[in-house]
């Protein structure tokens, strides 16, 4: 089956306040035609892998371009996204509507439990678990409970640097098992939890060049993994795993802390096959 995401185009992004470090200094400094060109090109690259959808942009909500954060797709059901900020919380209704209009079955979380989708919640690719990470922007009560929404056994890994405040900003599960990572975003015991659980010829660590130039914010189709930027030794260990490395500059959205997965919603995810865990 072909995948198929979720997009939406930039015509009213922009870094219009702060909610996390990398939007700091940037208010209206972003250009807009540029960003379009940008947006445009990870959009073609990704077509070339994957069925795209669009939702319409709107006015007053810059970041709905970070469509990772509508929420977490399993089969034909979502659970919607509770965002901690205040602004970016019209954005819910939009995203809800469109999971309507397309089909899913929509699901929420109590309103005071934050939970910011598939930007702090990522499938493994081998193993039969959720990752989900807390600390900046999703509540760790969130993990009991999408564990029992959606059946699925959920690992919580704590984020402890502002500047990686989402998951899919340090943590990318790709197809085949392997891990992209950026071990410091992580508390002790969530690193240890991840090499306990992933062997280590599954892990691809990256270090604060890569991690900065979001690397780990990738989409992952098949064996293609698109993203900002990576180094050449990134770019071979991703090789060696049998991965072709697909660069595209994405700098408009990195000033408002996003990259290539941020502006991607999986809408195709399938269960994986039941493995035991360590
Ligand atoms: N400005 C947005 C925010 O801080 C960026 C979201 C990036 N999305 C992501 N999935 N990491 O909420």
């Amino acid at each position: 089956m072909k995948a198929r995401f979720l997009m939406c185009a930039p015509q009213h992004f922009e870094v219009a306040y702060v909610i996390n470090p990398w939007m700091e200094g940037n208010i209206a400094r972003g250009s807009n035609p540029a960003a379009m060109q940008q947006w445009s090109a990870l959009l073609a690259l990704l077509r070339h892998h994957a069925q795209v959808d669009c939702i319409s942009a709107r006015e007053g909500v810059p970041d709905l371009v970070f469509t990772a954060n509508a929420g977490l797709v399993l089969e034909s059901r979502v659970l919607l996204s509770n965002f901690r900020h205040a602004e970016r919380r019209p954005e819910e209704a939009y995203f809800s509507q469109w999971f309507v209009e397309h089909g899913f079955e929509v699901l929420a979380l109590p309103p005071d439990v934050y939970f910011e989708g598939a930007g702090d919640a990522l499938f493994d690719r081998r193993l039969p678990l959720l990752w989900m990470g807390h600390g900046h922007r999703s509540d760790p009560a969130a993990a009991a409970m999408i564990a029992s929404l959606f059946d699925v056994e959920v690992e919580p890994l704590r984020l402890v640097n502002p500047h990686f405040y989402h998951l899919d900003t340090c943590l990318c599960p790709l197809e085949g098992g392997a891990l992209l990572y950026y071990p410091a975003a992580f508390d002790a015991v969530s690193q240890e939890r991840i090499a306990t659980l992933v062997p280590p010829e599954l892990r691809i660590a990256v270090g604060a060049a890569d991690a900065d130039a979001f690397a780990c914010n990738a989409v992952n189709c098949g064996r293609h993994v698109i993203l900002n930027q990576a180094s050449d030794n990134l770019c071979a260990a991703l090789a060696a795993h049998g991965y072709a490395v697909h660069q595209t500059r994405l700098s408009e959205f990195m000033k408002a802390g996003g990259s290539a997965k941020c502006l991607t919603l999986k809408l195709t995810e399938a269960r994986t096959p039941a493995l035991a865990l360590p």
